[in-house]
């Protein structure tokens, strides 16, 4: 296919949750590190409400922000309406697809990749997505666990490339 990989970057708990009052419902550094590491270089296509939830423009990403909105924008943003502008836009970028929800789902199905974060923890939360590991779609190549240390839980990385 003539267009660049498309990996998408997720952390999830073991119960699904994945959001809470629009931010992430922990806090684990060393998953931080590897989500930059992840995108770096990369174009990173995220929902409205993802953008809004970060600190600011991350360095070294583009940052793509699908939105119905014809009116939005926002400062350092590439702004697109819908899923081929998105990957159009992206050009011979590598993709990340860093969430949130919906976002994750209308990609599921063309992506090449998922970079999973398993939080070993019951997380309360109001934004959830499915297990994609239970679909016949993925297969695991690689995962890596990490003890719980502080008020850090648990947490494991998992490859998925489609099936
Ligand atoms: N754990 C993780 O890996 C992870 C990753 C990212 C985010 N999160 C969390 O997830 C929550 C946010 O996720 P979310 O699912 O609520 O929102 P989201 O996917 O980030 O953003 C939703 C918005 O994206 C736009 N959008 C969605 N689908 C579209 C489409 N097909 N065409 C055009 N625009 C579209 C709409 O924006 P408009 O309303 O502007 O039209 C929609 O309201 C936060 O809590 C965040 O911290 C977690």
């Amino acid at each position: 296919m003539n267009r660049p990989p498309i990996t998408i970057v997720l952390a999830r708990a073991i119960n699904g949750v994945i959001g809470k009052d629009n931010d992430l419902p922990w806090h684990i550094p060393g998953d931080l590190k590897r989500f930059k590491a992840l995108t770096m270089g990369s174009a990173m296509i995220m929902g409205r409400k993802t953008f809004d939830s970060l600190p600011g423009i991350l360095p070294g990403r583009r940052h793509i922000v699908m939105t119905r909105d014809r009116d939005w924008a926002a400062e350092g943003v590439e702004v697109v309406h819908d899923l081929n502008s998105a990957i159009a836009r992206a050009g011979n970028d590598p993709i990340s697809v860093i969430g949130g929800a919906a976002v994750f789902q209308l990609f599921e199905p063309i992506a090449d990749r998922i970079e999973l974060t398993e939080v070993l923890a019951e997380v309360e939360g109001d934004v959830t997505m499915p297990d994609l590991r239970s679909s016949e779609q993925w297969r695991e190549i690689a995962s890596e666990d990490h003890l719980p240390s502080g008020t850090v839980p648990g947490w494991r990385t998992v490859t998925l490339v489609r099936a």
